[in-house]
């Protein structure tokens, strides 16, 4: 790659607006890369659908985003992550991303008893895709797998100090902790928004492993190995792109951002699907 393409952005997709939380860890670990995002939004949610939907809805994204010139693609969603990670690598040329992998391998560094939860849409747990990378990184692992759909709508309300919250936790993640897992993986984007709550359902000795905080590594990893990362000091420039424009859009991502979303633009969805 020449010096241009350097400069390109990397592409971040995912179902709607979580993987802003995914957004948020690349660009404070990698301050200087260009970030072009896309949320489906006029889809979402992928987690309560079918493999071959999220596949199909996972091409038409990624196919979006390298209309952008992008030279790296983030699977932030993890359902997407789930189902489609292959299929997405088979048919693209440029670095494809998925939260599974480093997600798995960060927790293996941090768990001392072998014992590790994941929890995640109802996609993503029954696809079993962290369990199976994590016993495929290590035979010997306890994977314990629970889905927590609720987790979503709650984070998006913003109810994140909010003891409804802290009861439907304390109702998803019960089994979890009589299990004495020592580290738990928030396989979900939304999940680490309400992380506070998480913790304090579990109690302190479980570490929670933010699976976008983990890619992050990845993607400096696989840019510094390819030599295509952006050699700028300056700030990149991010854009955000979604299907749909809800009402509560902005504020929403702003907290999932953790500061305001600028450069929104929302494309139609024959655009998408007409590639
Ligand atoms: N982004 C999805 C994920 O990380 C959660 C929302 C959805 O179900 O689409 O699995």
């Amino acid at each position: 790659m020449n010096f241009m393409n350097r400069t390109n952005p990397i592409g971040v997709f995912d179902s709607g607006i979580g993987g802003l939380t995914v957004v948020k860890q690349v660009a404070s670990f990698l301050p200087s890369e260009n970030i072009v995002y896309f949320g489906d939004t006029a889809r979402v949610p992928y987690g309560s659908k079918s493999n071959a939907t999220v596949i199909e809805y996972s091409i038409q994204d990624a196919k979006f985003l390298l209309k952008k010139n992008v030279k790296m693609i983030v699977v932030a969603c993890n359902t997407a992550s789930s189902a489609a990670l292959n299929e997405l690598k088979e048919n693209f040329e440029i670095p494809v991303i998925g939260m599974i992998e480093p997600g798995a391998r960060t927790a293996l560094t941090k768990t001392k008893n072998g014992k590790i939860g994941v929890i995640g849409t109802y996609a993503t747990i029954n696809n079993k895709a962290y369990s199976k990378e994590l016993k495929r990184l290590d035979k010997k692992i306890n994977v314990y797998e629970k889905a927590c759909p609720l987790f979503v709508p709650l984070a998006e309300e913003g109810l994140i100090d909010h003891k409804a919250t802290e009861l439907i936790a304390k109702e998803y993640l019960g089994e979890l902790k009589e299990l004495g897992i020592d580290t738990l993986i928030l396989g979900c984007t939304h999940y680490p928004i309400l992380s506070k709550v998480i913790q304090k359902v579990m109690g302190q000795k479980v570490t929670l492993i933010d699976s976008g905080t983990a890619a992050s590594g990845i993607v400096e990893e696989y840019l510094r190995a390819r030599d295509i990362k952006n050699p700028s000091n300056i700030q990149g420039e991010h854009k955000f792109y979604v299907s749909d424009l809800p009402a509560k859009f902005k504020e929403v991502a702003d907290r999932f951002l953790g500061k305001p979303v600028k450069h929104i633009q929302k494309i139609d969805l024959e655009e998408l699907i007409g590639h």
